[in-house]
């Protein structure tokens, strides 16, 4: 006679057996089954997980993909790509209309949000909220870019006033924190018109803090969410309730949340993004939610000067380093522009060097490394003729994409002519390169970047000298926890002798 307990035992049994058949058919004849891959991430995701928490992923990731291939399996359910002029369209692209292109995957979209208390904005927002997207595009338009150059320009001279005292001490000083605090200044101005003085101190503003301090955490809640979304979730918000974090998350949140609640309150007499947004919301047929509209204007006080700090940390960290380059591109400046007022950005924007030089920088160190990841929907999704079945998460690894020699001759090297015609480079395939991401979740902000991008490095490169200082050699080991964690950016700036003025 069997007991009770044998008969629990002996269930356990068999739903343990039937769920390692089930596991092993997965692994080894499963539909992903055909991909290659690291023998282990075809079964469990403890790897990728692994990989993500020590910040080196984006370079182990682009090892196995000289190894395996251009499409990897690394994880039961995950694939990376190699990017190519093909596979970014099919994977972000439109699939048939905008509704239809595939979903972010919310193991990773959902759980920055849950961690910043961005409840609900564009970033992370399924595609159907796209009244809101179609307003921040349209304030964020060429149009509307030549609209505030006038104001970008007023910040390129604060930031350039606040250098000219370091430079005149001959300080080696960190010049990330310039990026930074012009990058917030400008970008809280040009949305709320409020001045977030971070340029003033010229240090990183508390924000910074919060979100590098947030970095390996967010990587360890996204490890644990491959396991399981629930225990990761449970673990995050343990983490964010621990009162030392959860008082510095609230203070952020507070700040932010005052800031728009006083330009609500308040409306500058210079139109700013908000006044746009709001402008075309009131035409819109359909209402914005409260939590969408405050989440998604911090996103873009927040998220957008990181953005833009990371990238001009790699184009400058690369330029500088390269002292033949910078002193063609110093030349080139200085001979067209006579001073700071000359700028115009439409004249940068003709300068191939300077262009060339944005995009090698951008190629070299893209944000974020590796996979902005989306999931195949219930009806599954056909990826470069293969059929790839519904919950799968896929994506192009960025920095895989960029360092792989089938992509670019000496792809670790830093080569602007390769952006200029350079027949040496001329099997590059440049259109791999997708900084901005593609198709109706791309970048809005991608011609305010150019913008704003262009106007610093040229108000920088026609007041200052400017060299890497010895602290600087260990730039390039940043560890990357889904956003680069950067190091300083140490820089001996001087004032410019010979600018064309002179
Ligand atoms: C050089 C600087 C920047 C780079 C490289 C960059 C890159 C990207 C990329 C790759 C995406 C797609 C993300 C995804 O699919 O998950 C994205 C989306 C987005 N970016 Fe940027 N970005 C930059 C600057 C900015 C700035 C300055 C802002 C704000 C002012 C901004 C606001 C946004 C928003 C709101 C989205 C979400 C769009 C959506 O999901 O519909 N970005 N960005």
């Amino acid at each position: 006679m069997i007991s009770t307990i044998d008969l629990a035992v002996l269930l356990l049994c068999i739903i343990f057996v039937w769920l390692a058949i089930r596991k092993a058919y997965h692994a080894t004849r499963g539909p992903l089954s055909a991909f290659p891959g690291p023998r282990l991430c075809a079964w469990t995701d403890l790897p990728q997980g692994y990989w993500k928490v020590t910040g080196r992923e984006h370079e182990i990731m682009a090892d196995i993909h000289s190894k395996y291939g251009p499409v990897v399996r690394i994880g039961p359910r995950h694939l990376s790509y190699i990017g190519t002029a093909t596979i970014w369209p099919e994977i972000y692209g439109e699939r048939v209309g905008y509704i239809n292109c595939l979903p972010k995957d919310k193991r990773l979209y959902d759980l920055i949000e849950d961690c910043f208390g961005w409840k609900d904005s564009l970033a992370a927002a399924p595609d159907d909220h796209k009244v809101i997207r179609k307003l921040v595009v349209s304030s964020f338009s060429p149009r509307m870019n030549k609209h505030f150059e006038p104001r970008y320009k007023g910040w390129m001279k604060k930031m350039v006033d606040k250098l000219v005292r370091k430079a005149e001490q001959a300080e080696v000083l960190d010049l990330g924190k310039a990026f930074q605090c012009v990058a917030v200044d400008l970008q809280t101005d040009l949305v709320l018109s409020v001045d977030a003085e971070s340029l003033k101190t010229l240090d990183y503003p508390p924000t910074k803090v919060v979100v590098n301090g947030s970095l390996q955490g967010v990587a360890v809640a996204h490890a644990l969410r491959l396991f399981s979304p629930s225990v990761g979730r449970a673990v995050q918000k343990t983490i964010v309730n621990i009162p030392h974090v959860r008082k510095l998350l609230d203070n952020f949140a507070i700040t932010l949340s005052n800031r728009i609640d006083a330009r609500l309150a308040n409306p500058p007499p210079e139109n700013d993004v908000l006044t746009e947004v709001l402008r075309k919301s009131e035409l819109s047929p359909v209402p914005i939610p409260r939590d969408q509209f405050y989440s998604t204007t911090k996103i873009l006080t927040v998220a957008g000067p990181e953005a833009m700090t990371s990238a001009m940390n790699t184009i400058g960290y690369h330029l500088f380093q390269e002292p033949g380059t910078f002193k063609t591109l110093v030349n080139q400046i200085r001979t067209r522009f006579q001073k700071q007022d000359d700028l115009s950005v439409e004249a940068l924007s003709e300068m191939d060097l300077l262009t060339a030089v944005i995009k090698e920088g951008h190629r070299l160190y893209p944000l974020p490394p590796g996979i902005l990841p989306r999931c195949t929907p219930k009806e599954g999704a056909w990826i470069q003729g293969v059929w790839i079945p519904p919950n799968n998460s896929l994506g192009v690894h960025q920095w895989a994409t960029y360092r792989s020699e089938t992509n670019f001759l000496d792809a670790n090297g830093y080569h602007p002519e390769r952006w200029m015609g350079d027949p040496k480079f001329q099997n590059d395939r440049l259109d791999c390169v997708q900084i901005f991401s593609v198709g109706a979740r791309r970048c809005p902000a991608e011609i305010f970047s150019w913008y704003v991008i262009r106007l610093v490095f040229a108000s920088l490169l026609i007041n200052f000298d400017i060299e890497l200082a010895e602290e600087a050699s260990e730039w390039p080991q940043q560890k990357s926890y889904w956003i680069w964690r950067t190091r300083p950016l140490m820089c001996k700036i001087r004032l410019a002798k010979n600018t064309g003025a002179n």
